[in-house]
């Protein structure tokens, strides 16, 4: 995902005006080109506005509906489950990078067909784009997407079917996608729901880890598992910003460069005007409108899947009878008035109370 732009010259806060803005695609485009130290090319369907926008997502939407990802879900329990049986037998793990990670690639490889890429999906870490060390490189992901691509054609040949020749077929008013078009939609398929997902479920372990009287509750009422999902939404905004662009960036001669905007979702989610105390973590919230997945025409695709692998993720903790306390912590947590809320797992590591 694109995040925050550095040269943004203002931030859009708030519930009322973030959801505003995110619907007021005129004034605030998503025609942009974000990440643009790693890649040349537009993540899709993200980085264009409606109408053309509708079109990608239509054609994208069967992979992500409920009923879809619910099919999915005793998969996504058995990985959780032998992860986490591997992870508290093995003491000295890190929870982002031995436990998160694996969980998320496996299901992904599970939602897609790919089961045999998961591997060097993992290999790549939590962030595909410090894949190869500390600095931000997109050639590992690039050789990746070019490599699916011109297998998915051969199987598109073969007259055979797996996700990614599905998605080498979709057909854009008539005209069948690019291998760049490819590319950006591919890449979102696997960077949305990596880093964003791996920050949600170290979050909850990181927060039984010093309330374990919270966690022996969910156990003996399993019904509060969806309203504790919807807080760590909330409160962890596993993707704090984004950026949009008022002027548009395809077909404009001249672009000014103070376009950005930054709209902020963890505004909207710290609003103390819609949410009571919203600093702490309160899993039984009766209202929840929280905006981890955006709002408006862009609205996060695989909000089901992430629902869906956190809720199977924390069953298959409570199910372990595991009770932990977080021995080693390095957060990065936000600045200013967000203090206590972390934005960086680096290194979670648990003994057993
Ligand atoms: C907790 C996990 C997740 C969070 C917090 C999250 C957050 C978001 C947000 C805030 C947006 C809107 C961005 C904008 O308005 O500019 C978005 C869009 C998107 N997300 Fe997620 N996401 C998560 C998981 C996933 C997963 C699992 C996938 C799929 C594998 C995914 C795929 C996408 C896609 C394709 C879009 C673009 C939608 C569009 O432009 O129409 N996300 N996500």
């Amino acid at each position: 995902m694109s995040a925050a732009k550095a040269n943004k010259t203002r931030t859009i806060t708030g519930h009322k005006a973030v959801r505003e803005a995110l619907r007021d695609t005129q004034t605030y485009s998503s025609d942009l080109q974000g990440d643009a130290d790693v890649r040349d090319y537009r993540q899709i369907p993200l980085e264009i506005d409606p109408p053309r926008h509708h079109l990608y997502r239509a054609a994208l939407a069967p992979f992500f509906v409920k009923p879809t990802v619910e099919r999915y879900s005793a998969e996504f329990y058995s990985n959780a489950e032998s992860q986490i049986s591997h992870f508290f037998q093995n003491p000295g793990q890190d929870v982002i990078a031995d436990l998160a990670l694996p969980i998320v690639m496996q299901n992904l490889g599970a939602l897609y067909h790919r089961p045999h890429d998961v591997q060097e999906w993992i290999s790549w870490g939590p962030d595909v784009w410090t894949a190869a060390g500390p600095t931000r490189d997109g050639a590992i992901l690039h050789a990746y997407l070019d490599r699916v691509y011109a297998e998915a054609i051969e199987i598109i040949e073969a007259k055979k079917r797996d996700v990614w020749s599905d998605v080498a077929q979709i057909e854009i008013e008539g005209e069948r996608i690019t291998q760049t078009e490819f590319k950006g939609i591919a890449g979102v398929l696997l960077a949305g729901g990596r880093d964003t997902v791996i920050k949600l479920l170290t979050g909850m372990v990181w927060y039984f880890g010093s309330h374990p009287a919270e966690l022996e509750l969910l156990r003996s009422d399993r019904a509060r598992i969806d309203s504790a999902v919807q807080e760590f939404l909330r409160f962890f905004t596993p993707l704090p910003e984004m950026a949009r662009t008022i002027v548009a960036e395809s077909n404009a001669l001249n672009l000014p460069e103070d376009r950005y905007v930054g709209i902020s979702f963890i505004s909207g989610n710290f609003d103390a005007t819609v949410f009571d105390n919203p600093l702490e973590i309160s899993l039984e919230r009766p209202r929840n409108p929280h905006l981890s997945f955006g709002f408006g025409p862009h609205t996060c695709l695989g909000n089901h899947l992430a629902e869906i692998e956190a809720k199977v993720f924390l069953n298959a903790l409570l199910d372990s009878g595991y009770i932990w306390e977080v021995s080693e912590e390095e957060i990065t947590f936000h600045a200013g008035e967000y203090s206590v809320v972390p934005d960086r797992f680096e290194r979670i590591r648990l003994s057993q109370r």
